[in-house]
């Protein structure tokens, strides 16, 4: 397993480019499988989940031309509603294949959706949702199984803010007959990206980035081309790096409005954020300031970045209070940033940090995606040497995180 080995306490310089973003494009894969012509999707992030999800959809039959960063999904031959499972349990965004076959073949079945373990993830609220437009479903198993003779479109109300049930119900409801009301929906910029993709391909969707959608079912689909929006998440990650090393980066190619929380949260902690069109230049004078942060979706702050923004408050001047309301259980990673000395308190779903002068080098394994970037960032702050295992989890959602730390002045290594 790769692992990778970071000699710390270099300020990062230079300049970075963001990717594709990968919730936006996890999602927009299997949603080209409801046109009956080919699609072409840029700016997609080079990920492992893609390589999965081009690997499923190949094996019901979809042909994919991917070159670089551009793929072509040709869904004409599709001829199965069955992905393996040994490769749908590996990503929880395999979720998105039941709601796109269903609408197509009006039958899924697909393996319990797997990926970052940070907590309770049920997908209770896509099933609901499926099910009010007309499916059977049932697990065995392990095996999530959808069937319908028809669907009709109606008014689903989601009891929790999901992205991943608003997602997947407006894939399912697409070409359901009449119209579809979603309540309560996610606003995440991905949301949106998704909708326009749809849309692009003969959809008629409105509203979506509000709580309301309103889908009015079609007949017929065809093939579009699409660009994926930029990674919000991946630009929050450089720039903690580049706040936690004391560095001075430019992030380019970024949406700044998918970026506003974050960019106020990381002013409140002293980080100087200078805005140029679609670049940011990111540095810090001195220690970073306490701040407390309560997660949210969006617009709120992003779970995602919990585990990130938290190493630079490790670093700071007094004690933070981090409140996790999207996940229970995604504070683990704090044990292994004790290993650095860190000084963090865990009580249920709030963490208490207490900021440190200087944290030092230790070997980390990584816990999760976020988590394991997190890691990487302690050890770019720290004094020292520092070892991260698991860089696999890393992998599922950084495009090539060592080459672009790297060209920032980072002394990282990988090595298998
Ligand atoms: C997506 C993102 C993930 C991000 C999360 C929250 C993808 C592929 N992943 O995950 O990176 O951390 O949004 O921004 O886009 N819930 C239920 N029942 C459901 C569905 C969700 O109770 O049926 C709960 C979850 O347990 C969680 C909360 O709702 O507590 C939000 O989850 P959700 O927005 O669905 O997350 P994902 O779509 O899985």
């Amino acid at each position: 397993m790769d692992k990778f080995i970071i000699n710390g306490g270099i300020p990062l310089k230079g300049t970075v480019t963001i990717s594709g973003a990968k919730n936006s494009a996890v999602a927009i894969l299997p949603a080209a499988l409801l046109a009956d012509t080919p699609s072409t999707i840029d700016n997609l992030p080079d990920i492992n989940d893609i390589e999965l999800l081009k690997e499923m959809i190949e094996y019901l039959g979809g042909r994919v031309a991917k070159k670089e960063h551009e793929v072509m999904i040709d869904p004409a031959g599709i001829n199965s509603f069955c992905p393996p499972h040994e490769l749908a349990s590996q990503m929880r965004a395999s979720y998105y294949l039941i709601g796109a076959l269903l609408s197509r073949f009006k039958e899924a079945a697909i393996a319990m959706p797997g990926g970052c373990n940070i907590g309770v993830r049920p997908i209770d609220q896509h099933i609901k949702g499926f099910e009010a437009l007309g499916a059977k479903t049932s697990i065995e198993h392990g095996i999530i199984k959808v069937k319908a003779d028809k669907l009709i479109g109606t008014h689903i109300y989601f009891d929790v803010v999901s992205v991943g049930a608003t997602i997947n119900l407006m894939l399912a409801a697409c070409k359901a007959e009449g119209t579809t009301i979603l309540e309560n929906c996610a606003k995440e910029p991905h949301v949106v990206d998704v909708a326009n993709f749809l849309n692009a391909m003969g959809a008629n969707i409105k509203g979506a980035g509000t709580d309301t959608i309103k889908i009015i079912g079609v007949k017929e689909m065809h093939g579009c081309r699409h660009t994926v929006i930029p990674d919000q998440i991946e630009a929050g990650t450089y720039m903690v790096a580049a706040a936690a090393t004391g560095g001075d980066v430019i992030i380019k190619g970024i949406i700044p409005k998918h970026l506003e929380s974050i960019m106020a949260k990381m002013s409140e902690i002293g980080v100087i954020i200078d805005e140029c069109e679609e670049d940011l230049r990111v540095r810090i004078n001195g220690r970073p300031k306490r701040a407390d942060i309560k997660t949210q979706p969006y617009p709120g702050f992003p779970t995602d970045m919990q585990q990130l923004i938290a190493v630079l408050l490790a670093l700071a001047d007094g004690v933070s209070i981090i409140t996790e309301n999207v996940y229970e259980g995604r504070f683990k990673y704090l044990d292994e940033l004790k290993k650095m000395g860190v000084k963090a308190k865990v009580e249920g779903r709030t963490a208490v940090i207490e900021g440190v002068e200087m944290i030092t080098g230790a070997t980390l394994s990584a816990t999760d995606l976020r988590a394991g970037a997190a890691m990487v960032i302690a050890g770019l702050a720290a004094h020292g040497v520092t070892e991260v295992t698991n860089v696999h989890y890393i992998d599922r959602g950084y495009e090539a995180i060592e080459k672009k730390l790297s060209q920032l002045g980072a002394d990282i290594k990988r090595v298998r």
